[in-house]
């Protein structure tokens, strides 16, 4: 597999960082983070040295005023910020600052759904005739079988006073808009070029292969899991063929303006379905995530086939994108935990996502090996925790705040928090592995310095050694003359490369060997490399 391309654009060579505000950054003592804390760590993010992060934009979840719900996720004003976050001044210094130091800032488009309490909606229930009645989707009985995700039940809900059913397949308060009216689509496209105008950067689309739904609105047929987003085939309330239709109506606005990036959430495990929203003629979204690389095992082989089909379906010319972690599924640090090698698997995982052909995404807090935390249950907030426990235990484990150093609420805020702080933070905290020279968040600053100064890893090509052993991911990464070769033992045992590089080579970055060493490599020689060895060279 050999696939070439070269670009300058921000959103290809960048690395992205998700901030799930409220738990970065608490300034405003109420336990819950806020936009001045985010201001406040953008030099951490990226001060233009190596002694940050290096960041090069950050996705930031929804800010908007919101009852909180869904934590934001469902948007009571689309043109506000939530005074939990702060208010509009507080915004605009976030895009200032962040731009001083050429940070991108994303924002997170919520419009598959509202909140119960928008005025749109408020005014779409009023009565069956009122004029934003149809900016809903409404039916007087329930038409099919369709499911609420985050309530376990059926998504058609009763609405007393006109006695009719709205749609909202998350919770009750999320009603889903109907994108097939056209002022509803007005009204969203003002809103989007709104916030362009104010100068963000691009969005993150929430569940964008949501947006339309089956005109007919047939039943989906059910299929067996313990995830209520699986126990049906969403053939008729996803994935619709007229969403691509909206997508590249938003993508011609985003055009107008310079620069600027959309980013799809498209919830599924199918490589094909999401690697559809790039479109056709590269003219729906710049990059679709590909949820079904997050939800890979351990496995060097099984990435490696994960990635090969990502990258042979992905349509000519799209960019390529990668994520370990987001908000809504376990961490990766808990997920390929491994008693005392989980650090060690961090670090060939960093490596990985890095070093593939592709925008890496960074969940706020992997940079240090953040886990899961434990959520008792009457510390759960999250809705699908509340109803689904003690079966389904939410997200929350995944949103705990972020561990700054030793201090009280580790350093996330001085009052009781939102969620609690992970107990490992006394240890696991950002001040403490800044002084280590060798710690997990020095590991990711070195990787993601290395991947800006180099042409062949932030937008080189990729090639693969296909006959490499079981446990062994190899790659070459070349632009021009520049190449570097990535060696990621994701085994606990040694292993033995087997005359497959041959010559003298220089460690340019690893975690056994000395940066700047040189080895010499002969046909007869055979390379050996350390259990979870990360190593990456250049050929002398
Ligand atoms: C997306 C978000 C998730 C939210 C849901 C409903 O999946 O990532 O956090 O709950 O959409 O908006």
């Amino acid at each position: 597999m050999m696939i070439k391309d070269d670009t300058d654009l921000w959103w290809k060579r960048g690395v992205i960082y998700q901030i799930y505000p409220r738990s970065f950054m608490d300034t405003n003592h109420d336990g819950i983070g806020d936009l001045k804390g985010i201001i406040s760590k953008l030099d951490y993010l990226n001060d233009g040295t190596t002694n940050s992060l290096g960041v090069d934009a950050i996705w930031v979840s929804p800010i908007y005023k919101s009852p909180m719900k869904d934590f934001g996720y469902d948007i009571s004003d689309y043109r506000d910020i939530d005074p939990i976050f702060g208010d509009m001044a507080d915004f605009k210094m976030l895009i200032k600052e962040a731009h001083k130091r050429n940070i991108r800032v994303i924002m997170d488009l919520v419009v598959n759904h509202t909140s119960d309490k928008h005025p749109w909606f408020m005014e779409s229930k009023k009565s069956k005739d009122n004029p934003k009645r149809d900016w809903y989707i409404w039916h007087g009985r329930r038409p099919n079988n369709w499911v609420a995700v985050f309530e376990l039940r059926n998504a058609w809900w009763h609405d007393k006073d006109t006695g009719e059913y709205y749609l909202g397949t998350f919770t009750k308060h999320q009603p889903e808009l109907n994108w097939r009216n056209s002022e509803v689509k007005k009204a969203i496209f003002n809103m989007i070029e709104y916030w362009l105008d104010l100068g963000v950067d691009g969005f993150r689309m929430d569940v964008i292969n949501y947006l339309i739904k089956d005109d007919l609105l047939r039943n989906n047929p059910w299929k067996l899991s313990f995830n209520p987003i699986d126990v049906q085939e969403h053939i008729y309330d996803r994935n619709r063929p007229e969403t691509h239709d909206i997508c590249k109506e938003i993508r011609k606005i985003t055009d107008k303006y310079e620069d600027r990036m959309l980013v799809g959430e498209i919830y599924t495990n199918s490589v094909k379905e999401a690697v559809a929203y790039h479109g056709t003629g590269n003219d729906e979204l710049h990059l679709a995530f590909n949820f079904s690389f997050l939800f890979q095992n351990w496995s060097a082989r099984g990435f490696y086939q994960n990635i090969k089909e990502y990258y042979n379906s992905l349509p000519k010319d799209a960019w390529p994108n990668f994520t370990l972690s987001n908000h809504d599924q376990p961490r990766h640090h808990y997920r390929y935990r491994a008693g005392k090698n989980t650090d060690a698997r961090a670090r060939v995982a960093a490596a990985m996502l890095m070093t593939l052909r592709g925008t890496p995404f960074i969940y706020y807090g992997e940079e240090i090996g953040m886990t899961n935390g434990k959520i008792i249950r009457k510390a759960i907030q999250d809705p699908l925790g509340k109803r689904g426990w003690p079966f389904i235990k939410g997200r929350d484990a995944e949103r705990t705040p972020m561990q700054w150093d030793d201090t009280l609420n580790a350093g996330f805020s001085d009052t009781s928090t939102w969620l609690p702080v992970n107990q490992d933070y006394r240890e696991k905290n950002v001040a403490n592995q800044l002084k280590q020279e060798g710690s997990l968040i020095n590991f990711y600053k070195r990787l993601i310095w290395l991947r800006k100064g180099s042409n062949a890893l932030s937008v080189g090509s990729i090639e693969f050694l296909e006959k490499a052993p079981e446990q062994v991911l190899f790659y070459w990464r070349k632009y021009e003359h520049e190449q570097v070769i990535v060696i990621l033992n994701f085994s606990d045992q040694h292993q033995i490369l087997d005359g497959s590089l041959i010559g003298r080579v220089q460690i340019i970055l690893g975690t056994h060997r000395w940066s700047g060493e040189e080895i010499t490599l002969t046909a007869a020689n055979k390379f050996k490399i350390y259990p979870y060895e990360v190593l990456l060279i250049n050929p002398a």
